[in-house]
């Protein structure tokens, strides 16, 4: 098993979102946001309540936390990300910020919530503990994953397509693994060596509806970090093949893939 360096992640994964913050957006908002309601109702983000959106990137759930009457801030590690962010909702408070060392004080929000962040995290432990020292007593967590690639089907088919024609031990700096939170058991343990209470694990049924049957591999290879590294990674010769396997992958469910988020919540204790 390879030794994670969270360090060497964490300047991978910048350096990957500060490339491709322009690019996130039309790839992948038509399926993350479709977690939004969930996350913010898991929260009990509502009117007047003090929100941090952690890994904000284009800012959709921070934006969604506002028009329910929240006060709400957006913080992602990317200045290019919180661009972005800025240029979509230039009403709301969005800042450059890390998820594992916030840069606010103690009880300070009611609610923390995270929507597809915490699987691109090297310290995630340290983000969630960060989490619970700014939320006041009562306060609630919320984050959201995907689930396992036998159910979202997108990385089913990639992963597949590489592990066929490719090599999916290439030379990236390794992370804490992608689907980790996609397990419920691993989720509540997480939160609870935190300190968090009656941690509650659902799933949220999502359904990713792709233009073409190309859109897939397109938006994996120029608007993700990881799945992108694997795949350029590969030898050009079998990049083709690769590409024409997730093709017909996404054509045999006539663009339709399900899509599925793990959500886990909890309370700070009284
Ligand atoms: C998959 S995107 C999710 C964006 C958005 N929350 C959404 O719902 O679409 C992951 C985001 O996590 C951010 N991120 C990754 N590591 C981070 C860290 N240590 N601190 C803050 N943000 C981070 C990235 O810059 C990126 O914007």
């Amino acid at each position: 098993m390879s030794v994670i360096d969270p360090e060497a992640f964490r300047r991978f994964e910048h350096l990957g979102w500060q490339e491709i913050a322009s690019r996130y957006h039309d790839g992948f908002a038509a399926v993350t946001t479709q977690s939004t309601t969930a996350l913010l109702d898991a929260a009990s983000v509502g009117p007047g309540v003090r929100v941090l959106d952690v890994a904000c990137g284009p800012g959709y759930v921070t934006a969604a936390a506002a028009g329910r009457g929240s006060i709400a801030t957006g913080i992602d590690f990317s200045s290019e990300m919180i661009q972005e962010a800025c240029d979509r909702y230039p009403a709301f408070d969005f800042r450059e910020g890390d998820a594992e060392q916030l840069a606010f004080g103690d009880s300070e929000f009611a609610a923390v919530v995270s929507n597809f962040g915490m699987l691109h995290l090297g310290r995630p432990e340290l983000a969630i503990r960060e989490a619970f020292r700014v939320l006041q007593s009562g306060g609630r967590i919320a984050f959201t994953v995907w689930d396992t690639a036998d159910k979202a089907i997108a990385f089913g088919i990639v992963i597949a397509a590489i592990q066929k024609y490719g090599d999916l031990n290439v030379p990236i700096p390794p992370g804490p693994p992608f689907f980790r939170f996609s397990n419920a058991e691993e989720s509540r343990r997480v939160l609870s060596a935190a300190g968090f209470k009656n941690p509650v694990v659902t799933q949220v049924p999502q359904v990713w509806r792709l233009e073409s049957p190309e859109t897939l591999f397109d938006v994996m290879y120029n608007g993700s970090v990881r799945n992108a590294a694997l795949l350029r990674a590969q030898k050009p010769e079998v990049l083709e093949a690769i590409r024409a396997e997730i093709r017909a992958g996404v054509q045999q469910r006539h663009c339709e893939l399900p899509m599925p988020a793990v959500l886990a919540s909890a309370e700070k204790g009284k």
